[in-house]
């Protein structure tokens, strides 16, 4: 039985199919309509989500399969003091796959020890989101025809945003991907991530301004300041509006220059820019299905 905890759980090989499935199901979806037929997969977020545990709901209910669980903590029996592990044991007699959300880091990891279905991290505290990552990666390929040969920038809250720091482990394992981080001091990219970095002699930068860094990006990652990680209000206030992509920053930028964003979004993107046709982070929001359902299926070990 597999889990999904990280990026890094899945080779490159193994990407390669997951996307290739993902593709063939986004082109063929009747073949794929009964392929979970029976099967239960249980969303159990302890953590608010829009995208993650709609578009996982969404993959099941679109393979013919049922979904249950719960959207918060309050609603579960962890408000009365119930730990993850007894939590995952239960769910194992009542579904056959889980998406676990936890603001702890590795949460999901421990549901996994205990767990006798396959459990797929959601996104756990400010550590990883390797399901985000299969969406960006998936959206780069469908849209850039490849993964590998690329300057790409990574804005915002690089310090807390698990996207970020989960989409760098990933590729680093494609050729020729060279890093910008874009950030101010105190939202740095984690010192451990650098270290990596440096260990693979991979290349990158730190900058703090966007404006002198777009022009020479192929891709740019935005991400919101995360406001439920910061220790108090007021640093949180003094930091969210130190970088807003806007259209006079856009005009700087390459003409096939991609946009993306995890959402959700707050002001750090212009809504100005959502009509600019590089801004494609509601395309990726449509691929994140796919590849939620070409995982479930993965997951479960089932051939269509
Ligand atoms: N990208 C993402 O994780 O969005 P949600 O928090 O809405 O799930």
């Amino acid at each position: 039985m597999r889990h999904l905890m990280k990026p890094l759980d899945f080779t490159t090989e193994e990407l390669d199919q997951l996307f290739d499935l993902a593709d063939d199901i986004q082109k063929n979806r009747a073949k794929y309509a009964h392929a979970c037929d029976g099967k239960i997969l249980a969303t159990c977020f302890y953590e608010p989500s829009t995208r993650t545990r709609l578009s996982f709901e969404s993959a099941m209910l679109s393979l013919g399969g049922q979904v249950l669980g719960f959207a918060s903590a309050d609603s579960s029996s962890a408000a009365k003091g119930e730990s993850v592990a007894d939590t995952i044991r239960t769910v194992s007699c009542f579904a056959d796959i889980c998406a676990m959300r936890h603001p702890k880091e590795g949460a999901p990891m421990v549901a996994a020890s205990k767990s006798r279905i396959p459990v797929i991290n959601a996104g756990d505290g400010g550590h990883e989101h390797p399901t985000q990552t299969l969406t960006d990666l998936m959206t780069i390929r469908s849209l850039k025809g490849r993964l590998d040969n690329f300057t790409i920038g990574f804005c915002g809250d690089l310090k807390f945003g698990r996207t970020v720091h989960s989409l760098v482990h990933a590729l680093m394992r494609y050729d020729n991907i060279h890093f910008v981080f874009i950030s101010p001091e105190e939202l740095r990219i984690p010192s451990y991530v650098r270290e990596e970095l440096r260990e693979a002699n991979i290349p990158f930068e730190e900058v703090i301004d966007l404006e002198s860094a777009i022009g020479n990006l192929d891709l740019l990652y935005m991400t919101r300041v995360q406001r439920e990680r910061f220790f108090n209000e007021e640093d949180y206030v003094r930091l969210k509006d130190f970088c807003i992509l806007t259209k006079a920053k856009m005009k700087k930028a390459r003409p096939d220059m991609l946009v993306l964003h995890p959402l959700p979004r707050v002001n750090e993107i212009s809504v100005e820019v959502d009509d600019d046709p590089r801004a494609v982070y509601f395309d990726q929001v449509q691929y994140g299905r796919f590849v939620r359902m070409a995982l479930i299926l993965t997951l479960l070990e089932i051939k269509v």
